[in-house]
């Protein structure tokens, strides 16, 4: 739980321009995932939610909530920033939804409250999963689903520090990649395939598929640099874990 207040002062601070830089992004369209768009119409990844208990994990300005909400979803939007909370307030739609100031790794909500709990880069992205998953499950209802995306390995492992930028070659070890150094002291985090597939089984989770979002040739990357621009065609670029609970 030690990135907590460090990823919280970071989020704050950079929630205004983040928001400036990615919103238009994030919210063209209702249910986009990642860092290419990718709608989730072509992936099927969360299926259909009229009347659902959903809560977002690290819902940030609430693009993906307050579209569910405007689906019929009864949402709650839970991000441990409250510079985010505050874009997320200042963006709600006609359809209101819940926003509640937590942390993934202690979920505040009773066992059972939802019947689906996702994230796009949110809470599984900023929080060990090892303390963040089990409350996920802890948290969702018999027959409830964790769909969630994320980086995959293959990414970070190509990633460039000094570049920048997403290469062709392996720049750091996958075995170890754990807990990444973002700006300012604070965290994210990451595991390897392996070790997803243990922390999610441990909590009790169903794996149902391992969807590996990829782009069209002439989508580029939103967030990093990527050499070839068409990187994400190529090679896994993200992860989307569609799970449930038995
Ligand atoms: C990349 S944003 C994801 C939100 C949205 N899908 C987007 O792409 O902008 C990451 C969000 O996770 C939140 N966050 C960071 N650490 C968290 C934690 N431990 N628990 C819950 N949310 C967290 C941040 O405040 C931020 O709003």
């Amino acid at each position: 739980m030690d990135s907590i207040p460090a990823n919280r002062r970071l989020w704050n601070r950079i929630s205004g321009a983040y928001q400036r830089r990615h919103d238009p992004q994030i919210g063209a369209s209702p249910r986009l995932w990642g860092m290419y768009s990718i709608p989730d119409a072509e992936l099927g990844a969360l299926g259909d939610v009229t009347g659902k208990r959903v809560l977002e994990l690290g819902c940030g300005a609430g693009q993906w909530s307050r579209s569910l909400a405007a689906e019929g979803a009864t949402v709650v939007g839970m991000d441990l920033s409250e510079a985010q909370l505050a874009a997320a307030a200042g963006a709600m739609g006609a359809d209101r939804y819940a926003l509640v100031q937590g942390a993934a790794e202690q979920l505040p909500f009773a066992d059972h409250a939802f019947d689906l709990v996702f994230c796009d880069f949110g809470g599984l992205s900023w929080a060990p999963a090892r303390l963040a998953v089990p409350q996920t499950a802890r948290v969702l209802a018999p027959g409830g689903r964790l769909v969630f995306n994320v980086a995959a390995p293959w990414f970070e492992t190509c990633y460039d520090e000094a570049a920048e930028r997403v290469t062709t070659t392996l720049q750091k070890p996958y075995f170890g990649l754990d807990a990444i150094a973002e700006d300012e002291g604070a965290t994210s985090y990451q595991l390897t395939y392996g070790d997803w597939v243990r922390v999610l089984r441990g909590a009790g989770l169903v794996i149902d598929d391992l969807i590996e979002p990829r782009p069209d040739a002439a989508t580029l990357n939103g967030y990093n640099p990527t050499d070839p621009p068409d990187w994400a065609h190529h090679w896994p670029a993200e992860m989307l874990w569609v799970t449930h609970k038995p």
